[in-house]
């Protein structure tokens, strides 16, 4: 008998690219995006946009054709930019992956051509796992239009789409070609989705970087006025972390059972589905991340001044560490969320590992939670939710 040990390496290298206005014929970081790797080709892409997007910028589709128009020696349209609906639906409903692989089809992409995505997290998600599916891989060039996309998703390596009740159970890890966030677009978003993204910021800062988390803090008033200026430079600093975390913490594809960027998500990804996506992503992670928080301090691995300084942050920048979902029972009295710790195990694979907060910008794993102190943190949630109702 003889063994021999395959090995390969392959290395992942993407721009990403901070912009406005980038459909203005003289911006040319989507033709560099599209052509970095091949300067000399022209390229062909199929673009889908995000119908709440599509809505908000009714002559966005006229933009993109123009802007392919001009660039017309790199650029080739392979059809006219399709809109789809945005949001979570996207990700529930398979036939709308269905339907983008059939339009794939349609306009035979290969390989080497693009599918461009202009939208939130949900429809990059969708989009992304299609793409990374067909011909086993076809580039993707990411425009994220929400603040929790353009800071976290978007410039990251997952997608996915959600099954059998659970959040992300199918997917792939495919960095992305090339990803370009334009600040323009964040002017249309609700202030209800520019508030959740913010979670995502918190949750980064409280792992990993205890100044930006000050910096949270004292902008935390005119990031809830949704200040634009700040949230522009909160999605800077998120993405950085995030892009630096991918880059450096020796496990982009996630093989290991550790995953310190989903702190706070164990809850969270069973909130949503508890609430049948009633909650947005970024505001059961801030759920999440408040109760990890709390379940920290009860358990002694942070001090009680750390978990108060959480929940403050989280109440001034507008979000609210609070749902009744927290509540709901089994018929034998166990509290749903809690489904949510075997759910996570499961979606890791190997042991249970959870990451809670040693102090602010400070993590620790651990790979078990005791049910007891879960309700704790959820009485001590709901117990902050009564007291900030008169403020609010
Ligand atoms: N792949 C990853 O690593 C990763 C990481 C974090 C979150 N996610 C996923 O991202 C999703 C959440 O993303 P999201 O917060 O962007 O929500 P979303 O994609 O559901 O978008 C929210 C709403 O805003 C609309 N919208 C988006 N941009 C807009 C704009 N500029 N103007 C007007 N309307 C706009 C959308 O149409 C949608 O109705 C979740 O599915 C979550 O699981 C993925
Ligand atoms: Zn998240």
């Amino acid at each position: 008998m003889s063994i021999h040990l395959q090995r390969i390496t392959v290395r992942f290298e993407y721009p990403v690219y901070f912009t406005r206005d980038a459909f203005d014929a003289g911006n040319t970081d989507l033709v560099d995006a599209l052509a970095w790797r091949e300067p000399t080709r022209r390229h062909r892409a199929l673009v889908v946009i995000d119908g709440g997007v599509a809505s908000a910028w009714p002559s966005l589709s006229r933009d993109v054709v123009r802007y392919f128009d001009a660039h017309s020696g790199r650029l080739q349209l392979a059809a006219e930019p399709l809109v789809l609906d945005g949001g979570e639906a996207v990700k529930n409903d398979p036939a709308v992956a269905n339907a983008l692989q059939n339009r794939l089809h349609d306009v035979a992409l290969d390989r080497h051509s693009f599918v461009v995505v202009i939208g939130g997290g949900a429809i990059l998600d969708m989009a992304g796992y299609v793409a990374a599916t067909v011909h086993r891989g076809i580039r993707v060039v990411r425009m994220p239009t929400s603040v929790l996309a353009q800071a976290d998703s978007g410039v990251g390596v997952k997608n996915g789409i959600n099954a059998f009740g659970k959040k992300n159970f199918v997917g792939t890890f495919a960095p992305p070609f090339a990803v370009v966030n334009d600040g323009r677009f964040l002017e249309t978003l609700s202030r209800r989705d520019k508030i959740g993204g913010i979670a995502e910021a918190v949750k980064v800062a409280l792992i990993r970087d205890a100044a930006f988390f000050g910096w949270l803090s004292e902008h935390a008033e005119l990031l809830a006025a949704c200040d634009a200026d700040e949230l522009q430079a909160l999605v800077r600093r998120t993405a950085e972390l995030h892009l630096a975390h991918i880059a450096t913490a020796g496990d982009p594809f996630e093989l290991g059972s550790a995953r310190p960027l989903d702190f706070g998500h164990w809850a969270a990804h069973k909130l949503e589905s508890l609430t049948k996506n009633r909650l947005r992503h970024g505001e059961a992670v801030a759920i999440g991340v408040a109760l990890d928080t709390i379940y920290s301090a009860a358990a002694g691995l942070c001090d009680r001044g750390t978990a108060e300084s959480v929940l403050g942050v989280l109440h001034r920048v507008g979000l609210r560490p609070w749902d009744e979902a927290l509540t709901w029972t089994a018929p034998d009295g166990r509290f749903l969320v809690l489904d949510g710790l075997n759910e996570f195990r499961e979606h890791l694979g190997g042991d249970l590992t959870i990451t809670l907060l040693r102090e602010v910008g400070k993590a620790l794993e651990v790979h078990e939670m005791r049910e007891d102190l879960v309700r704790h943190a959820i009485e001590q949630l709901r117990r902050h939710e009564s007291a900030s109702i008169g403020p609010r």
